[in-house]
């Protein structure tokens, strides 16, 4: 059964399934390898999944915890597509309509397609594209 409410703990099911896939993938997988190693559980990973977690509790229950600011560490991690940004999103929305309700899976997908437009707009990815 799909989870038909959000919380802290089905939230967290959610970002380990995300970043556990998203870590094996070959697109995707080496922005996050080189920044934080190859182990979700070892590492600098659990001081990120926190912070994950905290993120997308704010963004989804509005309990406050993170306090960070998610744009600027992607300024760092090498040269980020479009492409980069929509393969993110594919997989991202696979995670959330397995485990939630359609209606929570739209709520989850349209946050992150926001969030992903402003990531695009602040890295001038597209400006780049242009020349
Ligand atoms: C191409 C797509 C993306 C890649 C490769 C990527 C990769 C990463 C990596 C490697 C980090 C860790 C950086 C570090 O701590 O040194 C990070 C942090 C983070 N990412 Fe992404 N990301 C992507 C898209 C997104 C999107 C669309 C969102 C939101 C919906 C997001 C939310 C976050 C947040 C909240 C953090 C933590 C920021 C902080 O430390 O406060 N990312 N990302």
């Amino acid at each position: 059964m799909p989870y038909d409410t959000v919380d802290a703990e089905n939230i967290r099911v959610m970002v380990h399934d995300f970043y556990s896939i998203i870590l094996k993938d070959d697109e995707l997988g080496p922005f996050f390898t080189r920044a934080l190693g190859d182990d979700i559980e070892n590492g600098k990973w659990p001081e990120h999944f926190q912070t994950l977690l905290d993120f997308w509790i704010l963004m989804m229950i509005g309990r406050p915890g993170y306090n960070g600011d998610p744009f600027p560490p992607h300024a760092f991690l090498g040269r980020l597509t479009r492409e980069n940004f929509e393969h993110w999103l594919v997989l991202f929305k696979e995670v959330v309509y397995r485990l939630y309700t359609q209606e929570i899976g739209d709520k989850f997908y349209k946050k992150a397609t926001i969030l992903a437009e402003q990531f695009i707009d602040n890295l001038g990815i597209d400006d780049e594209d242009d020349d």
